[in-house]
């Protein structure tokens, strides 16, 4: 008896260090999430517009395209495509397309970001079309965020793929279909410092209790 007793003290303190431990774990410090959670990444996630040359891994590329097809869409009709793109002739060519429709021919709207992830979707497969590829957009740059590569999102996708030229790219993919550019997202490794968030907004949410 007089063994049991002590051990069951240790035990009960044990159990209560552990359960005031759970408890003291913040999950935020100064506003910023404490843990690396999906919250952390979608809070950390910035706009990158200055990229290394160096192209991340085939896998980590596909795997963030991954990422983007688990999206949500409209009835599952899941209208988007993805055009990964990792060669250099066509990222620049994108990127000339692009600053065309800008009105800006000596600048690349693409940071020198050395992938381009284009998301188009099909009009005539969903009347959600454009929220569809908006999320399929939103995934991939928070999968890049958590994948360590920065990413932004580089509009004008749909004046390039209305473009005879937009529209001959698609043609030599072999991609038929009423498609919609929607965004570019562009990946690779951040150079120099990581941006921080602006401020938000007053009055984003409107609570009703
Ligand atoms: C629909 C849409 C279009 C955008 N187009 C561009 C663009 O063409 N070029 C660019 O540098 N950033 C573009 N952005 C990025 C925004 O400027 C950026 O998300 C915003 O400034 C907030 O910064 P954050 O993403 O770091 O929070 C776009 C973002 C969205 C959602």
């Amino acid at each position: 008896m007089k063994k049991i007793i002590p051990m069951m003290l240790c035990a009960a303190a044990v159990l209560l260090f552990a359960s005031c431990k759970e408890k003291t774990v913040p999950e935020f410090i100064d506003d910023k999430p404490a843990k690396n959670t999906a919250m952390e990444n979608l809070l950390t996630r910035r706009s990158v517009r200055q990229y290394t040359d160096q192209m991340p891994p085939m896998e980590v590329i596909e795997e963030i395209c991954k990422a983007g097809t688990y999206a949500p869409t409209g009835m599952n009709k899941q209208s988007p495509i993805i055009i990964a793109v990792t060669n250099r002739e066509m990222r620049d060519s994108l990127s000339r397309l692009n600053a065309r429709v800008l009105g800006n021919d000596s600048i690349d709207p693409f940071y020198g970001a050395p992938v381009v992830l284009v998301v188009l979707a099909d009009k005539d497969s969903s009347y959600t079309y454009l929220e569809d590829g908006s999320l399929v957009m939103g995934n991939l740059m928070n999968a890049a965020h958590a994948k360590g590569l920065g990413s932004c999102w580089i509009h004008r996708a749909k004046e390039v793929f209305e473009s005879e030229e937009g529209k001959q790219i698609l043609a030599d993919l072999g991609i038929e279909g009423n498609y919609v550019g929607i965004g570019n997202c562009i990946l690779g490794y951040v150079d120099g410092e990581y941006p921080e968030a602006k401020p938000r907004k007053e009055n984003w949410v409107y609570w009703v209790k």
